[in-house]
This record gives C-alpha cells, sequence and structure tokens, in this order.
C-alpha cells in the first residue's frame, strides 16, 4: 500500500476510485467530468451515479493526459453524514469491488465529507478497510475459478500528510485478518495444539514473549475449568500466554486481554443438534482476536505492559467427558456445578481471568464467542458489552465504536446471581434461557476479581451470515481493533 500526495491525473494506477457524496457536483474534487468527456455529469443527470452508500458506478478516463484509464465512484452517502466507520466501510466496498473486477493496480482518494472528523482518522479507516477487502475466504478452492487476486493499492492523501495514520491503519487491517484466516480454519486443522503453533507464528518476529502451557502445567496452576471441558477429547488443551513488556514501561497499568479458544463446539455430552454445528469451528474468534491484537501492540508499539491469555481446548463428548451434575473446582478455588456441557466458554475463561490476574494484570478485557442468546438480544450486527466499572466500560465502548466494532451495554443487576447460585457448589454454569448473555456474564464476573473488567459477547458478530458490500459472509476479524487501540488509551483509565 503506497500512499502519494500526487495529482490525479498522474497516478499511475489502473482504476482511481472516488468516494462520492450525495450532495457533490459534477465539479467535485475538479476535473473528474472533463476526464470522463461529460460521462459524470450525464450519470448524475439521469441518476445512474446519486452518492448512495456503496453504489458503483465506472466511467473510462477520455483525458488522454490521465495514467488512469477509469474512474470509479463509489457512493459514500451524506457528506455531513460521514464517519471514521463509513469511511472504513466504503473503502471495504470499493476494495471488494476493485478484487472481484479483477483489477491489478488500484487507487483511492482520501475525501473528509463536510470536516467533522481528521483526515488522520479517515486515512487509517480507509486502510484498515482496504485492507480488510483483501482477506480471501475460500482457501481451500481447488477446483473452481481462483478468487480475484486483491489489487495493489495506493492511497491519495488529500490536505494533511497522513502516512503514519495509513501505515497504522494497513497493519490494524492486516492483524483483522490474521484473525479471520484462524476463525476460517476448520476444526480438523486447527486443534488447540495447531491454534498454539499458529499463534507463535503470528507473534514471531515482534518482540512479543510467547508461551505455552501444556496440559501438565494447566493441571500443576490448578485449572480445573479448562481441564474439565477438555476431558471429552483426544486433544489436549493449551494455555497461551503472550507479553508485550516494552522497555520503560510502568508496572501500572497492566492490561490482561483473555479470548476464548474453544477449537470445536459440539456441546459436549450436552450435545448441539446437528443443523448448523459446522459453524462451531469459530468458537477460537475470541482467543484469535486475543492473539492478533497482541501483534498489533507489539508492531504499533504500544506504552503500556500488555498479556494475553487464551486458554483453548476442544468441546467434545467422549468417553470421560464431564457430564451433567459434574462438579469442578476452579483454579482460583470456587466449585461449579456443570448443568449443562455446553456452557463451557466461561468455564475455560473462568481459569483465564484467573490467571491474567495472578499475571498482575490491573485491567481486564475478556472476549468470547459466549452465548446464541446475544444473537437474540443484538442480533449480527452489536456485540454484547458487560462490565462492572463505568469508566472502564466507557472507555472499551468509545474506542470500539472508533475501531469500527459495534458494541452495547447490558446490565449486570445482581438479581439475576440467583440464576448460577447452586445448591451444592459456589456457582451453577447455567442460569437457564432467560438473560442467558447476561447470567454467563456474571458468571465470569465471579473470576474477575473485583478488577475493572469488561466482557465482550461476539457470539453474533464474529462471523458474518450473508454478505454485505463492504464484508463477505464468513470471519469477520471483529474486536482485534478495539483490543489493540485499547493499549494506546491507557492515558485515560483511572
Ligand atoms: N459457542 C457457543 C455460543 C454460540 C452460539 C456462538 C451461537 C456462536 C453462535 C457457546 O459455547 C454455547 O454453546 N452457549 C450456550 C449456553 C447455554 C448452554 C447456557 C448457548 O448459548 O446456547
Ligand atoms: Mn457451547
Ligand atoms: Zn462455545
Amino acid at each position: 500500500m503506497v500512499y502519494t500526495h500526487s495529482s490525479l491525473p498522474a497516478v499511475d494506477a489502473d482504476v482511481v476510485v472516488v468516494p462520492w457524496f450525495e450532495d457533490d457536483n459534477a465539479s467535485a474534487l475538479g476535473g473528474l467530468d472533463a476526464a470522463t468527456g461529460g460521462e459524470l455529469q450525464r450519470a448524475l443527470g439521469t441518476k445512474e451515479l446519486s452518492g448512495r452508500l456503496y453504489e458503483l458506478f465506472i466511467a473510462p478516463v477520455r483525458d488522454a493526459s490521465w495514467k488512469a484509464r477509469r474512474i470509479a465512484f463509489i457512493g459514500a452517502g451524506r457528506a455531513g453524514g460521514f464517519t471514521g466507520d463509513l469511511a472504513r466501510k466504503v473503502a471495504a466496498a470499493g476494495g471488494l469491488a476493485m478484487k472481484q473486477r479483477r483489477v491489478a493496480r488500484a487507487a483511492l482518494v482520501v475525501r473528509t465529507g463536510a470536516g467533522n472528523v481528521a483526515e488522520a482518522e479517515i486515512s487509517q479507516a480507509i486502510a484498515e478497510g482496504l485492507t480488510l477487502s483483501e482477506f480471501n475466504v475460500a482457501s481451500y478452492k481447488t477446483s473452481d475459478v481462483p478468487p480475484g487476486q486483491a489489487p495493489s493499492w495506493i492511497v491519495i492523501g488529500g490536505k494533511a500528510d497522513c502516512a503514519t495514520a495509513v501505515s497504522r491503519g494497513r497493519l490494524l487491517g492486516e492483524c483483522s485478518n490474521l484473525a479471520r484466516e484462524m476463525a476460517n480454519e476448520p476444526g480438523n486443522t486447527l486443534t488447540p495444539r495447531e491454534f498454539a503453533r499458529r499463534s507463535e507464528a503470528v507473534v514471531a518476529g515482534t518482540g512479543l514473549s510467547f508461551e505455552v502451557l501444556d496440559e501438565k502445567q494447566i493441571e500443576a496452576l490448578g485449572m480445573g475449568l479448562l481441564l474439565g471441558v477438555a476431558r471429552g477429547s483426544e486433544e489436549p488443551p493449551r494455555l497461551l500466554v503472550i507479553r508485550h513488556e516494552p522497555e520503560g514501561a510502568p508496572a501500572h497499568p497492566l492490561l490482561g486481554l483473555v479470548g476464548k479458544g474453544v477449537t470445536f463446539d459440539t456441546g459436549g455430552i450436552s450435545i448441539k443438534p446437528a443443523e448448523g454445528m459446522e459453524r462451531m469451528k469459530d468458537d477460537m474468534a475470541g482467543g484469535a482476536a486475543v492473539v492478533c491484537a497482541m501483534r498489533a501492540i507489539a508492531a504499533l508499539k504500544a506504552p503500556i505492559k500488555v498479556i494475553g491469555i487464551v486458554p483453548t481446548t476442544e468441546n467434545m463428548p467422549g468417553g470421560r467427558a464431564i457430564k451433567p451434575g459434574d462438579i469442578l473446582k476452579s483454579a482460583e478455588g470456587k466449585t461449579v456445578e456443570v448443568i449443562n456441557t455446553d456452557a463451557e466458554g466461561r468455564l475455560i475463561l473462568g481459569d483465564g481471568l484467573w490467571y491474567a490476574r495472578r499475571l498482575g494484570a490491573t485491567h481486564l478485557v475478556d472476549i468470547a464467542t459466549l452465548t446464541g442468546a446475544i444473537v437474540t438480544a443484538l442480533g449480527k450486527i452489536t456485540s454484547g458489552l458487560f462490565g462492572t466499572h463505568e469508566q472502564w466500560n466507557e472507555t472499551v465502548r468509545r474506542v470500539a465504536n472508533r475501531a469500527g466494532d459495534r458494541v452495547w451495554p447490558l446490565p449486570l443487576f445482581d438479581e439475576y446471581r440467583d440464576q448460577i447460585k447452586s445448591d451444592i457448589a459456589d456457582l451453577l454454569n447455567t442460569g437457564g434461557r432467560p438473560a442467558g448473555s447476561i447470567t454467563a456474564a456474571l458468571f465470569l464476573k465471579e473470576f474477575a476479581g473485583g478488577l475493572p473488567w469488561v466482557h465482550l459477547d461476539i457470539a453474533g458478530t464474529a462471523w458474518a451470515e450473508e454478505s454485505k458490500p463492504y464484508l463477505p459472509k464468513g470471519p469477520s476479524g471483529v474486536a482485534v481493533r478495539t483490543l489493540a487501540e485499547l493499549a494506546f488509551t491507557s492515558g485515560e483509565w483511572s
């Protein structure tokens, strides 16, 4: 990805992509109508081009002094409503359209709409969007026409020098795509051990320290919840520990990121119905988000200490699997009565949160494809946000909003806690159907030790079931950018 301030005629690409606002007229950006030999004016007149979001209009360039041979106008909505988030989506939609048309070399013009948002923020978001559009879902196809190679990109800057913002966006987009690749990987190739190996490759060369604890070490730590879930599988569990410890960083704060790494969730003895079970290969999307955010955190040199913890296991119904009614003991010491073996994510995260605290975390975020109930509540657009400290909730919420990950808070009122009371142990692992996402979060809260803690439930957002102009069907890479950007906001924490 190249960043330049050269004039449009001088840009050396096959196609120049121009975000087009509903309130633009033919003289916007100057010279485009002449370059297209009047095609722009004509298309505006017939409403073939109106600027509606993601609408595409391609006109040949008639002016021989231009290097590019086509201009692709991509609808960007009203100039006054243009945000970083829309810039990201418009760039992604433009990128996908160019890739689909097998364009080899494309350029995109940075536009800031009505100027409500800083050019640096827009430029970063555009670089993220273009990079996200390069992701290829169909990596296992051999017989089909091979998927279009993504074009090489030139980003054409506006007024300011936003080269740093563009390379930051590029990197965050690449790390999001790495997480999507992992989530896309089927359960037969991505076992817990393979997840550990690939995670090591993701963090390699960044200066991060990477450690994998095996089943013996997990046992020595007393992680009965993680071991309990792993019992049903022939594949042993692992615990990934990734540390970012930049020289000269203060001891506090220490951000702890904990991700659910269930490489396949059959439900265990409380087995899931066959229909749609294949989707459960992405039950490690939270873990992948943590691993790939750690890569970004190191590459972008976050000024604080961060640790990433990913408990990873399969949830299988093997002969030694845990059964409903079994009681497990967590590393923290709390006992859990397992009512439903399909509520496995909260179990492994319980031990993961405890370990993050033991390693000194002062602020916690956990992220998990945790409950079907969150899909009922918020659909496929928004992740659920839960937390105990108002200010920490707000910080994560603000960062997520800016990073293009939609989140929305749900309550953790004490009254819900009754639903996970056990007669014979400290906790039940499920609270029944009502408020299923809330009781799951309340279970996790028991392991956050009173620290500022946020839980993100990404069960609805980790995987796109339908294609959008800006996001194809498949893994979304949700929360990678949020978790990474969070490590740069410590000045605002308390
Ligand atoms: N991994 C699932 C949650 C999930 C559901 C993710 C749909 C993506 C799409 C989780 O482990 C699970 O099975 N949760 C149960 C909990 C229930 C047994 C209390 C659920 O939501 O049904
Ligand atoms: Mn489950
Ligand atoms: Zn699960």
